[in-house]
């Protein structure tokens, strides 16, 4: 399927009717039941801490099991989405859609969906599930603690629970650094995020930062005809192309970090899809060492020599334009340049967002060297089996963040709240991230600052595969089928292990 493949009618497009059926047989054969807008929910209480897409996806879970689910959040109703919901009109996925699946029931008309259908799928699987009644806006959570041995957010009167989903994801308010001579500027200044709307046709446009945001303003910058556009990028990343079969392999990395076989996408990348353009990619760090950029547009751009890209620092703002120290291939920020003025009208910050804390846990998820990132399958603190942070701790990876992890997170907090034997003891969860940092330990960077999926998918099959109490749930966490079956059994089990929440002997916890 093309980026511009917005066609209305699946019918007349037979790639697009693939898709549509193989939407359509993943949603029946997966998508839990919703329940009746009736039904008491007797399974275990989950607090479910946002409303963006993970939030929203891992509550349509639980509800759709049986869990009873509050998510609670600290925007308003016109929230539901997160992110998606406070970024530019423009703003779409560059990965393909079928790798954004993030709940089976999900049904996209697209193969690169706008930012307004993402919201609206959101939206729409929050009103399926009957999520509306579960959530609690405009709280912000900022205290998590256990009394009696379940789980308070902020205060009892909100409700006690047996688990915590944290859903607060990675980008919170936009970042505006102060720059000197900002206020002498005559321009206007936005950050990346607020570009709905401005007109920027004939003007010049300097664009400070070089992520992805980056690269969607100058996307903006195209459509709305400007008459020239500089990026001034402080650092070099790794841009890939919007191709599935690319970006699938290149997250097929088992390795999940950078490894001498790296060299071989490196050079491919540099060769077919930089070329005359190399002098942009990364000379200073791996392919496998950062989340990279998926853009196929960008080097034409550069190409047709409406827009710039230079390496640069910034020194200070003019009345019309920025003063930068350019530098050269390979010279790292900070280094030697030399001076250059980039004249703008329009400045757009495109220096990322604030990342959302996650201090509102207790003080025992952060005990050295159990940092987050560093926790059990990266989202787990190794002092509490029953919360799990999805899709807000990691720092980069080759993948995507809107995808089925979501709903496996979700089944493996599940499984260890019914089922006490396969809960992993703290000993446990901390030999697995010991582990991880010794099969990764040649990697450039931190085991858990970068990871690829299928290492996600190697994280996934280990923890269920080492306890053999967890076998009866591999259909239910990898697919979200079968939860009766095992849950039989735990009901079999109990006796064993001494009732519902406590096992008398974990020996087996790992
Ligand atoms: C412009 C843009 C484009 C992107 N494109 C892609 C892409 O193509 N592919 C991709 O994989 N990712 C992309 N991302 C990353 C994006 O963050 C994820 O795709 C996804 O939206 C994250 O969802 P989330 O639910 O985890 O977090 P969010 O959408 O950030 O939702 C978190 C929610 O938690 C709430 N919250 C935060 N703190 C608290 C608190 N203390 N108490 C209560 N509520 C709280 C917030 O208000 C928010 O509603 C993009 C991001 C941006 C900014
Ligand atoms: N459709 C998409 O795929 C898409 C689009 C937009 C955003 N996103 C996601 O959203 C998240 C945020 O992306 P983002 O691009 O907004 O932020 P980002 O990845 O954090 O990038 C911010 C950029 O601004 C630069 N910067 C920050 N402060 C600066 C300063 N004081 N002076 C000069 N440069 C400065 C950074 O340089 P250094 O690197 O040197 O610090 C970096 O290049 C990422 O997860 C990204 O993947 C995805």
């Amino acid at each position: 399927m093309s980026s511009k493949a917005s066609v209305e009618n699946p019918l007349f497009h037979p790639l697009l009717f693939l898709y549509s059926l193989l939407q359509w047989l993943t949603d029946k054969l997966l998508s839990p039941k919703a329940p009746r807008s009736d039904a008491k929910l007797h399974r275990p209480s989950i607090a479910v801490i946002g409303a963006g897409i993970t939030g929203v996806t891992s509550a349509a879970h639980c509800v759709g099991h049986g869990f009873d689910t509050v998510i609670f959040e600290s925007g308003s109703e016109d929230q539901v989405g997160g992110i998606w919901t406070r970024v530019n009109d423009t703003s779409g996925l560059q990965i393909h859609s079928l790798m954004y699946r993030f709940h089976p029931s999900i049904q996209w008309k697209r193969g690169y969906p706008s930012r307004q259908e993402i919201v609206s799928q959101v939206q729409q699987l929050w009103q399926r599930y009957g999520l509306q009644e579960r959530t609690r806006f405009n709280t912000n959570v900022n205290k998590v603690y256990q009394e009696n041995g379940k789980w308070v957010v902020n205060d009892p009167s909100l409700g006690t629970f047996d688990g915590v989903i944290v859903a607060i994801g990675t980008c919170g308010a936009p970042k505006m650094p102060t720059m000197q001579g900002m206020e002498t500027f005559q321009g206007e200044v936005y950050h990346s995020s607020e570009l709905t709307g401005k007109d920027a046709k004939d003007k010049k446009i300097a664009i400070i930062g070089g992520g992805a945001s980056a690269v969607e303003a100058l996307e903006f910058a195209a459509s709305a005809e400007a008459a020239k556009t500089t990026i001034l990028s402080r650092s070099d990343k790794w841009i890939i192309p919007r191709n599935i079969a690319v970006d699938t392999l290149l997250s097929y990395n088992i390795f999940g970090q950078e490894t001498k076989l790296s060299i071989f996408p490196e050079f491919l990348l540099r060769k077919l899809f930089y070329r005359d353009m190399e002098d942009i990619a990364p000379v200073d760090k791996g392919l496998f060492t950062d989340t990279p950029m998926v853009n196929s547009d960008v080097m034409d751009k550069l190409r047709e020599g409406k827009a710039e890209w230079v390496r640069c620092d910034i020194e200070e703002f003019t009345d019309r334009g920025i003063v930068v120290n350019r530098r050269a291939k390979g010279v790292p920020k900070g280094g030697p340049g030399h001076q250059e003025v980039i004249e703008a009208d329009i400045v757009v910050m495109a220096t990322g967002f604030k990342r959302p804390a996650l201090s509102f846990l207790p003080d025992d998820c952060f005990e050295d060297p159990y940092q987050p990132p560093n926790w059990y399958l990266q989202t787990f603190p190794p002092k509490h089996p029953s919360i799990s942070a999805i899709n807000c701790t990691y720092l980069s990876a080759i993948g995507t963040v809107g995808n089925w992890h979501i709903g496996i997170y979700t089944r493996i907090l599940l499984m260890f709240l019914v089922d006490p034997l396969t809960r992993p003891r703290s000993i446990w969860m901390e030999r697995w991230i010991n582990m991880t940092n010794f099969l990764k330990m040649s990697s450039p960077t931190g085991a858990f600052d970068f990871f690829t999926y299928l290492e996600l998918v190697w994280w996934f099959v280990f923890c269920v595969a080492i306890n053999p109490f967890r076998w009866k749930w591999a259909l239910f966490v990898f697919f979200g089928v079968g939860f009766a079956l095992p849950n039989a059994v735990v009901a079999e089990e109990e006796p064993i292990v001494g009732g519902k929440n406590g096992a008398k002997d974990d020996a087996f916890s790992f």
